[in-house]
C-alpha cells in the first residue's frame, strides 16, 4: 500500500483594517454602502475564511494612526493586510508609507465602485503600493478578498 508523506497546511494569516466611519455601516448612507453592518460584515468573512482555511483578525478605527500602528504591527505576524481606508484612502500619506514599510503584501478593497463616484475617490494614494484592489461588489468585496490572499499564497 502506497503511503504518503504527511503534509503540513500553514493557514494564510489575513489583518482586516477597516477605516473611518466603517462603524456606521447598516445605517450610513445605505443606497451607497447597504445596510449590513460592519459586525455582520465580519461574520461573513470568519465563516468564510473558516472554510479555506485562512486565520483573521477583523478590526475598525476612526483614527489615522491607529492604523498606521496596526500596519506596523503586521511585519511577520500577518501574510497579508485587507484594507479598506475608507476616506484615508484618498488622503493619508502615511497609511502608503506604512505599507510600503511593512513590506506585508496588501489589498485595497472597497464597499462602492470608488471609480464611478465623485472624482476625489478617483484617487488613491495606497493602489499603488497594494497589491490589487477589490471594489464594488458591497460586503463581497471582502470575500472576493479572502479567496484572492488565499488563491496567491
Ligand atoms: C469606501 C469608499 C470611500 O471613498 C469612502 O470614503 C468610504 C467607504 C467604500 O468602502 O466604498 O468611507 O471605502
Amino acid at each position: 500500500m502506497e503511503s504518503f508523506a504527511p503534509i503540513s497546511f500553514r493557514s494564510v494569516k489575513i489583518l482586516f483594517l477597516n477605516g473611518p466611519n466603517l462603524n456606521l455601516l447598516g445605517t450610513r448612507e445605505p443606497e451607497k454602502y447597504g445596510r449590513t453592518t460592519l459586525a455582520e460584515i465580519e461574520h461573513q468573512v470568519r465563516e468564510r475564511s473558516g472554510l479555506l482555511g485562512a486565520e483573521i483578525e477583523f478590526r475598525q478605527s476612526n483614527l489615522e494612526g491607529e492604523l498606521v500602528n496596526w500596519i506596523q504591527q503586521a511585519k511577520g505576524k500577518f501574510d497579508w493586510i485587507v484594507i479598506n481606508a475608507a476616506a484615508y484612502t484618498h488622503t493619508s500619506i502615511a497609511l502608503r508609507d506604512a505599507i510600503v514599510a511593512v513590506q506585508v503584501p496588501t489589498l485595497e478593497i472597497h464597499l462602492s465602485n470608488v471609480h464611478a463616484r465623485e472624482e476625489f475617490r478617483h484617487k488613491s494614494l495606497i493602489a499603488a503600493v497594494c497589491t490589487g484592489q477589490i471594489a464594488g461588489f458591497g460586503p463581497t468585496s471582502y470575500i472576493l478578498a479572502i479567496e484572492a490572499c488565499v488563491s496567491a499564497k
